[in-house]
């Protein structure tokens, strides 16, 4: 088969489509054909060295894909081969095959074709388990998303006003603050000319946000504390804005609130699988019934990878863009 492989880290063009040996799925696994895969904003880390991927994983970067079941492994039930699915991945996404563990993998939800379902895992499993089973937004509260235009914020400000919650978004710039609005945002903040914190305030009469899903880090942690309500949930998922910062524990205790940080990539299997069962209950017939849907806002072929990255880097995109392979 052929993979995108990284002979040495680099820039874009460190991204190299060559020939490779086929992927072999082990217990507990399937073989998926990829048709489509999607850029994360992580690939772009590994591609620079940065990200390297946890013992056992696919050395080729990419962490989603859709695609159809070509082989079992043994001691999988539940799968057939031809079944049409979307997978999470640990790695080996930007490829013309992979191996997944099968609690990493979903039926391609009604009403969405196989290329665009790669768009749904890493975005659904990282707003889902953040900001629901971690962060318990509830119907009537208020979401602050970072990065309202991004793969992740386009999932977060949906799947957030499907559950009857209040939307705030940071974007830099009036036209992806725009794209927020029209997936539902109802507080549209512009980080390069405004300070979110006080615009949060004024539109909560000084109340703040119940939950901010963060992915600036460093960078934002004083602010952000600033900007939660009462019993405020602060889940971190992106460190954009540096790792390292001090947290004033004793603003967390006037306001009896909690800072969390998770990643997905290096979770134990089975945290992995419960999650994307959680998915496929919660998440998957709101996908279904058209109330959420994948943005994806280009997509190449996964030979032209370089293209790809360069496109995410300059943050030029507004929700997943998509490399589809020879088949697809
Ligand atoms: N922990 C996990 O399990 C997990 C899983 C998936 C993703 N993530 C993280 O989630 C983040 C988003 O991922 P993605 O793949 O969706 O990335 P993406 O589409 O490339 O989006 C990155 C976003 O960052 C925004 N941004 C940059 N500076 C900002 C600032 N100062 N304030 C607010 N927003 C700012 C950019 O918006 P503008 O163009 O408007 O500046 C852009 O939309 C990344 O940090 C990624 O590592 C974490």
């Amino acid at each position: 088969m052929h993979a995108i492989t990284i002979p040495e880290p680099g820039g874009p063009e460190a991204l190299v489509w060559a020939e490779v040996p086929d992927p072999v799925p082990g217990e507990g696994e399937v073989l998926v054909e990829v048709v489509a895969g999607a850029v994360n904003r992580a690939d772009l880390l590994q591609r620079q060295g940065f990200y390297n991927p946890p013992p056992g994983a696919s050395p080729y970067p990419g962490l989603e894909c859709s695609g159809r079941i070509a082989a079992i492994g043994p001691g999988v039930a539940g799968w057939s081969v031809g079944d049409e699915v979307c997978a999470l991945l640990a790695g080996g996404g930007y490829a013309e095959k992979v191996a997944v563990p099968a609690g990493q993998v979903l039926p391609v939800p009604e009403g969405v074709d196989l290329v665009t379902a790669a768009a749904l895992p890493e975005v659904t499993a990282t707003v889902w388990s953040n900001v629901f089973m971690v962060a318990h937004l509830r119907p009537g509260e208020t979401l602050l998303v970072h990065g309202g235009a991004s793969g992740i914020g386009t999932m977060a400000i949906q799947l957030a006003k499907a559950v009857g919650a209040r939307v705030a978004v940071t974007a830099g710039g009036p036209e992806k603050l725009a794209r927020c609005a029209e997936l539902g945002a109802d507080i549209l903040i512009d980080y390069r000319e405004q300070d979110f914190v006080e615009e949060i305030h004024k539109a909560t009469d000084g109340a703040g946000a119940d939950v901010i899903l963060d992915i600036m880090g460093a960078k934002y942690l004083e602010r952000n504390v600033k900007a939660l309500a009462v019993n405020g949930r602060l889940a971190v998922i992106g460190l954009q804005g540096g790792r390292k910062a001090e947290l004033d524990l004793g603003a967390l205790l006037d306001k009896r609130a909690a800072v969390t940080a998770t990643s997905l990539r290096k979770r134990p299997l089975e945290e992995k699988a419960a999650i994307i069962a959680a998915v496929r209950e919660h998440v998957w017939p709101l996908v279904g019934a058209g109330t959420v849907r994948p943005v994806v806002d280009r997509i190449c072929p996964m030979a032209e990878a370089p293209e790809a990255h360069r496109t995410v880097e300059a943050s030029s995109h507004v929700g997943k863009v998509l490399l589809v392979t020879p088949s697809a």
